[in-house]
């Protein structure tokens, strides 16, 4: 067993797609397959953390010891996410959170009509720049960015305007790392350092950057 270093700490984590309904049998969604955050749940709990999971529908089990907490859309997220950070000592946002949904979810069916449909698409909730600013009780909070180009420059971008301790970055457009795929490569930023996380397992890579947080608490 390794040694105990987050023993007495809890640490909620985000993991998942979200799925914004468009209508009763509908939804919006992305390729999150919740694989990266449930590896950061099991480093955490690994290192005697208390660890809440925060999860979108996924298809892989939760880890044994977590307090697994289902939500489908940013919307549910956002709700559970304020509860749980304020009795946390750090959060995690892993879930790949939609940034639209649905102006309007239609309450049937929406039936086929002419060659081209137009949706109206609103802005949903920012979960982490809600937790980073929580005021009483904020926890340490660490994103993720996932990007395809200019992954530093975003990454740092989100980093600021999300008010966030940390984020850890992966270039998404390569093969075989990010979304649905058992290796990744991070690149963790802080305000003044960073530390580069080369592709191995998510496991591995999880273990890491649970103990970078580690240092923070
Ligand atoms: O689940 P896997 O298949 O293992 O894939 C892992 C992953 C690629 C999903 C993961 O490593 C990852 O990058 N997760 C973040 C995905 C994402 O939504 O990134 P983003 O750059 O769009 O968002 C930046 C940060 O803001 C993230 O911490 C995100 O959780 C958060 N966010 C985004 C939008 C929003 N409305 N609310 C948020 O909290």
């Amino acid at each position: 067993q390794p040694p105990q270093i987050l023993a007495g700490k809890t640490i909620t984590i985000t993991a998942g797609p979200t799925r914004e309904p468009l209508d009763p049998v509908r939804f919006i969604s992305n390729h999150s397959s919740g694989k990266m955050g449930y590896a950061l749940a099991e480093a955490a709990l690994l290192l005697g953390a208390n660890v809440n999971l925060i999860s979108g529908p996924v298809t892989i089990k939760a880890p044994i010891g977590a307090n697994l907490i289902n939500i489908e859309s940013a919307e549910q997220l956002l709700n559970e996410a304020l509860v749980y950070a304020p009795q946390s000592d750090a959060f995690i946002g892993c879930a790949a959170v939609a940034d639209y949904r649905a102006g309007e979810v239609a309450t049937q069916k929406m039936k086929k009509q002419g060659d081209e449909l137009t949706l109206t698409l609103v802005k949903n909730p920012d979960v982490i720049a809600a937790v980073a600013n929580i005021e009483k009780n904020r926890p340490y909070t660490v994103g993720f960015a996932a990007e395809t180009q200019n992954v530093e420059s975003y990454a740092k971008g989100k980093l600021v305007n999300k008010n966030l301790d940390m984020i850890c970055a992966n270039d998404v457009s390569q093969s075989g790392l990010g979304f649905n795929s058992d290796q990744n490569a991070l690149t963790l930023y802080w305000q003044n350092k960073q530390l580069e996380l080369p592709v191995s397992s998510k496991s591995t890579i999880a273990l890491k950057v649970i103990e970078q947080l580690a240092k923070h608490l």
